[in-house]
């Protein structure tokens, strides 16, 4: 038997990972603020609560420690950053130390804490550290600084926690653009009807899953579905 622990299961493309494992017999926790919308199936053991919650994070760990294995540790779940009024995202020299709180804590913190909690069991079970990264980690869009920043800093600590324990695979994967609630978040009112399905980018995830090339960054689309995991 499989685990699996993906944060923000209940929506976009943690969703979809929750349900393509679940579907191939994985047992997968996951998580999300608003419990009622988390998938229901035998094989998903959903959690409400927030990532940046330390008594919520104690919970995950409760249950893998009822599992007693991890062999996969999906960090989705993130937040976009501060906005003025209901369009605008507000640049770098408007942020305050707040809106570094609001984005750092959701999209490193958590992450950095929630793996070093676990990380015993990924060990053990020669386990995967799989983060979902941006183009924003690399490329610089206006009014997404903190953002971007902190998929920079993920991509770093996903890769430095591969570094530091050679027995698991570390990857951080820019899924692309998705049509999601946080895609559509980040262009307000734009008909974004032309974007992917988050549904499209699973393959990819599990090629990269069954493959477990050596630790890197990968843009999705470049991960080769050959490897899919039947
Ligand atoms: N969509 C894109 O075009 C795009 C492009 C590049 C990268 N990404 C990355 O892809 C990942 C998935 O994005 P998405 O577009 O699928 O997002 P989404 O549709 O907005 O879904 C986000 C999921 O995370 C949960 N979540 C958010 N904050 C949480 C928190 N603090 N604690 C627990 N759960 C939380 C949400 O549920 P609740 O709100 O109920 O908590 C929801 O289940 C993110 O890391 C994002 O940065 C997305």
């Amino acid at each position: 038997m499989n685990v699996a622990l993906v944060t923000g299961g209940s929506a976009g493309l943690g969703r979809a990972l929750v349900t393509a494992l679940a579907d191939r017999g994985w047992t997968v926790i996951t998580d999300a603020r608003d419990g009622s919308r988390l998938p229901q199936s035998p094989n998903v053991i959903a959690i409400t609560g927030d990532i940046t919650d330390g008594v919520h994070r104690r919970a995950l760990l409760e249950q893998v420690k009822l599992a007693d294995r991890l062999d996969l540790l999906v960090h989705n779940a993130s937040a976009l950053g501060p906005r003025s009024g209901d369009t605008r995202y507000r640049a770098l020299a408007e942020t305050t130390p707040e809106d570094f709180q609001d984005v750092w804590r959701p999209n490193i913190g958590a992450p950095l804490v929630l793996t070093s909690l676990l990380l015993p069991w990924l060990v053990e079970s020669r386990g995967i550290l799989l983060s979902i990264s941006s183009d924003a980690a690399v490329d610089h869009y206006e009014g997404f600084g903190l953002y971007g920043a902190s998929k920079a800093a993920l991509d770093h600590i996903t890769l430095t926690f591969g570094a530091e324990n050679p027995t698991i695979s570390a990857y951080a994967v820019d899924p692309g653009d998705m049509r999601t609630e946080m895609h559509q978040e980040w262009f307000p009112g734009e008909d974004i009807s032309d974007r992917p399905l988050p549904e499209t980018v699973v393959p990819h995830l599990l090629a990269l899953i069954n493959a477990r090339p050596a630790n890197g960054r990968f843009r999705a689309a470049d991960i080769n579905l050959v490897q899919e995991v039947a």
